[in-house]
């Protein structure tokens, strides 16, 4: 009967402690595994969003963008140091929504924009 109750104490204080634990780190994993932006780079991860979302419009070869070319690095550098290119993207209201005519970026693109932004909008 007593070792019963006593291995009864111990799995009640294991269950505890793991159920405790998984919270804890559910909570600090879940944000970095779904949206990271420790590295964004223009040529990579910016690149591959604007090829899916922009570059129909804003390349060389579509003239759809208003005259915008967004694979030059001088004008979308510009856009970006001027909050053009963040107000767009969250669509505030003070400039044309983009994409145009389609559906807004997701959270986690629009962060990754936000986070190269704020980095200067470096040429990487
Ligand atoms: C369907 C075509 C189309 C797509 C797709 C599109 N744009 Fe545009 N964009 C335009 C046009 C046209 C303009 C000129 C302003 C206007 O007519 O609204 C423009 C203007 C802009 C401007 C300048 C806005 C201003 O108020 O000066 C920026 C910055 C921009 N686009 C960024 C983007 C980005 C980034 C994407 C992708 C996430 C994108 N655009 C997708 C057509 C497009």
């Amino acid at each position: 009967m007593k070792k019963i109750s006593v291995i009864g104490l111990l799995t009640f204080i294991s269950l505890i402690f793991f159920n405790s634990c998984y919270y804890d780190k559910a909570d600090v994993v879940y944000p970095a595994v779904t949206c990271d932006t420790t590295t964004v780079r223009l040529s990579v991860e910016l690149e591959n969003i604007m090829a899916a979302s922009c570059y129909s419009c804003h390349s060389g070869t579509a003239d759809l963008g208003g005259g915008i070319v967004l694979t030059d690095y001088a004008t979308i550098k510009d856009y970006a140091d001027f909050g053009i290119l963040m107000s767009c993207l969250i669509q505030d209201g003070s400039t044309s929504a983009m994409p145009k005519g389609g559906a807004k970026l997701s959270d986690c693109e629009i962060n990754k924009f936000s986070a190269w932004v704020n980095r200067g909008a470096p040429q990487n």
